[in-house]
């Protein structure tokens, strides 16, 4: 066969993602940490404890990504670190992720930086966290406080991770779980509809008050919000039921952030609801893409608006029944969401995969779909794998490994998997090439570069 590449676009950015709860170790001071002591919350009662230990030593990370080529990481900053009490700011742990994030510029890696991603400082969880509106104003102020401390290394701002995941694992966690077997409740591990739609509607106002504050302090700034998308499909194409609960689906986790953060439009299980100062309120979107789910109607699961999930037979699912593996629901999604008319980013996607005997081939599948999307003038302007290293992976604790880099947390050993060998040669050339794949996943050729 010829030599043929996927080339992507010159200045795309190549990186990975990481949030602080996962990686840094010892942030005790929200949420999280406190749910993690509770009996049944995570898997095997692991706790996040040193988890990669960046709070001491991301640089050594951030080397290994810098020598795999990349260009771009996206981390997050906690919040409970830089003001671990009302009005009172750490400044040293703002100086640390300062640090950070000088020690990336200067391996000419470029940040970006998430705002809330799934922790909140135990002071406003006590209070009600997002369950209370008096929440938004301190988290303006903090995103304006983090504007301008970090503002000299970073203006890619992502305000909320994943609103509607959010939501829906810490407040209608009781949902079947249908045949997939996640350990997916979030704290504060509660069942209510009603109370879920509310906490729904402050995130979202809290991404634009964000979005202002950082604005205000950084013209220049680019601000959006992170929404997690799955390709959803009905078990039966021709079940008016099955395409009613897709459809419902659909609207509340894949559309709900798109339209309220770029439409002014908060949704409902029926209607919507116009909020002003909502729209407008993204100047990118980032997508977070990790599989397909197949629905069909239940009449036995009115909490998860009588859907169930189901395992198409055929389908490859990753480990721990994590999710289908299902590369053409990036692109689909991509199609979709580049309807908005903003630059895309994405944000985040990878999938499980202790042994690694997927993730060559997930990359590269993924990573074509993306180049056939970005050939159709869809404006995707970097992907950032999820994750560089394994991590801890929320509910299910160390139980699922995401890393490019495997690590094992009770000595710290890291060791660069194969995949994680093959992103870097993709980093570096910018495009994937048949000579690559050739060495990596020969069984694609076919697929990845046809006739
Ligand atoms: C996403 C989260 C991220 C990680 C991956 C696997 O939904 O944003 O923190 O848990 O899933």
């Amino acid at each position: 066969m010829p030599e043929a590449a996927l080339c992507f676009p010159p200045d795309f950015r190549w990186g990975c993602a990481t949030a602080a709860h996962q990686v840094e170790g010892n942030n005790t001071n929200n949420d999280w940490y406190a749910w993690e002591q509770g009996e049944g919350h995570v898997y095997g009662g692991q706790k996040s404890g040193l988890a990669c230990d960046w709070w001491n030593n991301a640089e050594a990370d951030l080397d290994r990504a810098a020598a795999m080529g990349q260009n771009a990481h996206r981390l997050s900053v906690e919040w409970s670190r830089v003001e671990p009490g009302e009005d009172k700011w750490d400044t040293a742990a703002i100086d640390r992720y300062r640090q950070m994030l000088k020690v990336m510029r200067e391996r000419g890696i470029e940040p970006m930086v998430t705002l809330h991603h799934f922790t909140t400082p135990l002071w406003l969880a006590e209070r009600g966290g997002w369950e209370n509106p008096g929440i938004l104003p301190h988290f303006e102020r903090f995103a304006a406080k983090i504007g301008v401390s970090l503002g000299e290394f970073c203006d890619l701002w992502c305000t909320f991770n994943e609103p509607m995941i959010y939501v829906f694992l810490g407040w209608l966690a009781g949902a079947p779980r249908g045949e997939m077997n996640h350990q997916i409740t979030f704290p504060p591990g509660k069942h209510d509809l009603g109370l879920a739609l509310k906490v729904a509607e402050n995130v979202f106002l809290g991404h634009a008050a964000a979005y202002h504050a950082v604005h205000r302090v950084q013209p220049r700034a680019r601000v959006g919000g992170v929404h997690n998308m799955g390709y959803i499909e009905p078990l039966h194409p021709n079940s008016l039921l099955d395409r009613f609960v897709v459809s419902q689906r659909d609207r509340m986790v894949n559309l709900s952030g798109l339209e309220a953060t770029l439409n002014g439009r908060l949704l409902r299980v029926i209607g919507s609801r116009r909020v002003r100062e909502l729209a407008g309120t993204s100047d990118f979107i980032g997508l977070n893409y990790y599989d397909r789910v197949v629905l069909t109607f239940d009449p036995s699961a009115p909490g998860a608006l009588f859907a169930r999930q189901v395992v198409p037979s055929g389908a490859e699912i990753s480990d721990l029944n994590y999710g289908e593996v299902y590369p053409e629901g990036i692109y689909h999604l991509l199609k979709r969401v580049s309807r908005y008319g903003k630059p895309i980013y994405i944000t985040e996607n990878g999938l499980p995969d202790a042994d690694d005997d997927r993730r060559p081939s997930f990359l590269v599948t993924h990573l074509r779909q993306i180049w056939k999307a970005v050939n159709q003038n869809v404006p995707v302007m970097g992907y950032y794998h999820w994750s560089l290293t394994d991590n801890f992976e929320w509910a299910e604790g160390w139980n699922l490994r995401f890393g490019l880099i495997e690590v094992n947390p009770e000595t710290q050993e890291r060791k660069l998997r194969r995949s994680g060998e093959l992103y870097a040669e993709i980093c570096k050339i910018n495009a994937i090439t048949t000579e690559m794949v050739q060495r990596y996943t020969p069984e694609l050729l076919p697929v990845l570069f046809p006739g």
